[in-house]
């Protein structure tokens, strides 16, 4: 028996919800990805979806080191498409509108990719 555990127990859950309601309120529950904007043309990306959203950093670093270290420019994707190697050319062709399907995920992954000061977005609004 826990001694006067009519005072204890509504008080230990008084303590809980004090100390951990930020906590939890904060953390706001489970991720949830944010609304994409739909691509400008074509009805898959150059890889399968779950390829593409895991994926394309190492695709684009991939790209980036062909094309400038080996001045490669074509990309036989695994579906046998072969692709133009070019972040704003290709990627951005379909992906026209960067903010609401590039910048809106990372935004909500916390990631800040460093392109953008050199490569330009053909940005839509
Ligand atoms: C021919 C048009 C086209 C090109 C080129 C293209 N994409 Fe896509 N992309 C799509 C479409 C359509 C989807 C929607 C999902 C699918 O493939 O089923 C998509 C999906 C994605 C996703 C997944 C989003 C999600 O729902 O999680 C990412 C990330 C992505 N693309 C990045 C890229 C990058 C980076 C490049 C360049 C290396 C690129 N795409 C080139 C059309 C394209
Ligand atoms: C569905 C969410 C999502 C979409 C859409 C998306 N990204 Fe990403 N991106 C991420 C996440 C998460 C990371 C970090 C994890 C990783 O590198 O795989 C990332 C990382 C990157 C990186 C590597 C950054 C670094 O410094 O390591 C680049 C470059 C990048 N994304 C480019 C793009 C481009 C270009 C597009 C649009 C054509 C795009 N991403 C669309 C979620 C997304
Ligand atoms: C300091 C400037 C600079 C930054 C920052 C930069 N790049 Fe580049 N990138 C270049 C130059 C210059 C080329 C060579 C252009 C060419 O030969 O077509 C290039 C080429 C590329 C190419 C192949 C050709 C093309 O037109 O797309 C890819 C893919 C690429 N970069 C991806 C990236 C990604 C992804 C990032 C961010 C993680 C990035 N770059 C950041 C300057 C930069």
């Amino acid at each position: 028996m826990i001694y006067n555990a009519g005072y204890v127990l509504p008080g230990l859950a008084l303590f809980a919800a004090l100390v951990l309601g930020p906590f939890l309120l904060a953390a706001g529950g489970p991720y949830r990805p944010p609304a994409l904007t739909p691509a400008e043309k074509g009805v898959s990306c150059i890889e399968e979806r779950a390829v593409m959203a895991a994926g394309h950093r190492v695709l684009l670093f991939a790209w980036r080191d062909a094309a400038v270290c080996r001045n490669s420019r074509l990309y036989l994707a695994s579906d046998g498409r072969s692709w133009t190697v070019s972040l704003e050319g290709t990627c951005l062709a379909c992906h026209s509108r960067k903010a609401g399907f590039c910048d809106s995920c990372h935004a909500a992954n916390l990631v800040t990719p460093s392109c953008w000061g050199c490569h330009k977005a053909p940005e839509k609004p």
